[in-house]
């Protein structure tokens, strides 16, 4: 009893230091209103406000978004960012959820289930996918033919898979003979493999993959990033049972969301699992419940995993409608003819393909190797200040020598192409982007 009322008071104590603590930072007056509070006297901030922030935002001149990069988005969706915000538990707000799902089961022509938007970037897609998928121990083949590959691999290390590397030189890509002997010899638990790999432009076709991991009984996770809203992804067709993207290629959004898409055999290994996947926010059961795909829209109030942005859900929305609008296969057949034309306008360049193979080539993201004498970081330098195109000079492979140029959602169309083709020819004429 003793001991219980001298805890009591030390409670007490507490509670009174704490109470009086908080009102040091506030004075308090009672009025004909009720308590007026205001900021007490001695809590003035140390430092000052930043000069950086006086002075006005800057985003002049307007630059067209070609790198292979973000991007520029469609009008519609990048409209939509301006448009009135709603609640999150709106019955409207929801109703986008249930289009987003919609769109992007259109895009990748699935009916999966499963099928949401991360919060986050492409790469928040990419470990999120990871680690729903991945058990410690389980076995990843990771397919390896660019940049992206080596991110996939790091990236399932971290979540204690055991990761085999298969690699390929940069510029080609795998037949179905390799992945097939590459599954016969390792076993894997899971494969990977990137189907555009923006860093070196390749294309890694998907056909006939999902079919060989039924046989060697394994889960595809496929990286759609630099092919989705590009050229044609038949997920269900293909038997492919992972995949994750961004909201900024050919979606034709902004940076900041990426859609997933698990198929139900891939959801069978996710409730096998005897461990939780590590990170909450992107665990896909929390994410099923948040999107109403297992839980019902009257229990919304109990379906929270974390505030969303409806901003951002309306930017994707109306990119998805964008696409759907126009029609998929019209989408695929805008971004074919954009690659044919660069394509042809680049050979008239006598600029010579970092793909050997034209088969090879990514529809989207062309790659040419910088003329002799000439420097990649100086072409995208002028081509940016003379022109206000964004190119890249190549990223992380062969960087500064060799051109990248993405075309594809707002700006895949011939009029860009010859946009940029004319501004390149002049680029490279001139003695400032000589090396
Ligand atoms: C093929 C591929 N995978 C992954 C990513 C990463 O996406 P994010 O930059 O949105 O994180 C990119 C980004 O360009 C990409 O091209």
């Amino acid at each position: 009893m003793g001991r219980y009322l001298s805890f009591s008071i030390a409670v007490i104590i507490i509670t009174i230091k704490d109470i009086s603590s908080y009102h040091d930072n506030f004075t308090s007056v009672e009025s004909s209103e009720g308590v007026e509070w205001s900021l007490a006297r001695d809590q003035t901030s140390k430092y000052p406000s930043p000069d950086s922030l006086t002075s006005p935002l800057q985003t002049e001149p307007r630059r067209r978004l070609v790198s292979g990069g973000a991007t520029n988005p469609y009008n519609r969706s990048f409209d939509a960012l301006r448009l009135p915000m709603m609640g999150m538990m709106e019955d409207p707000t929801i109703k986008i959820l249930f289009d987003i799902q919609d769109g992007i089961r259109y895009v990748l022509q699935t009916k999966n289930e499963y099928t949401v938007a991360y919060h986050g970037t492409g790469t928040t897609g990419m470990s999120g996918v990871l680690d729903n998928m991945i058990e410690p121990r389980d076995k990843v083949l990771v397919c390896i033919i660019g940049y992206w590959g080596n991110v996939v691999a790091k990236i399932a290390q971290r979540f204690g898979a055991n990761v085999v590397r298969m690699e390929k030189s940069h510029g080609s890509r795998f037949s179905l003979n390799e992945i097939e002997a590459g599954l016969h010899r390792h076993r894997p638990n899971i494969l990977y493999l990137v189907n555009g790999e923006s860093s070196t432009g390749v294309y890694q076709p998907i056909d006939g993959i999902g079919n060989l991991c039924h046989k060697y009984n394994c889960i595809t996770i496929v990286d759609v990033i630099a092919t989705v809203g590009q050229q044609p992804i038949k997920m269900d067709e293909n038997k492919i049972d992972v995949v994750y993207m961004n909201s900024q290629k050919g979606l034709g959004g902004i940076v900041g969301l990426s859609p997933v898409s698990f198929s139900p055999r891939a959801m069978r290994k996710v409730r096998r699992r005897r461990s939780f996947p590590v990170i909450y926010q992107t665990d896909i059961n929390e994410q099923a419940d948040a999107w109403f795909i297992t839980k019902p829209v009257e229990s919304r109030h109990e379906a929270y995993t974390h505030s969303i942005s409806v901003s951002l859900l309306y930017m994707l929305r109306e990119g998805l409608a964008r696409v759907a609008e126009e029609g998929i296969e019209n989408v695929w057949e805008r971004h074919a003819d954009t690659h044919s034309y660069i394509q042809f306008r680049a050979a008239k360049l006598g600029l010579e393909s970092f793909v050997p193979k034209p088969e090879d080539r990514l529809i989207g993201t062309s790659i040419w190797k910088a003329p002799r004498g000439k420097d990649g970081f100086k072409i995208e330098k002028y081509m940016l200040e003379k022109f206000g195109i964004e190119i890249s000079p190549g990223l992380f492979i062969a960087s500064g020598k060799v051109i990248r140029v993405g075309l594809f959602g707002s700006n895949a169309n011939r009029e860009a192409v010859s946009r940029i083709m004319d501004a390149l020819e002049i680029a490279l004429n001139s003695t400032e982007t000589n090396s």
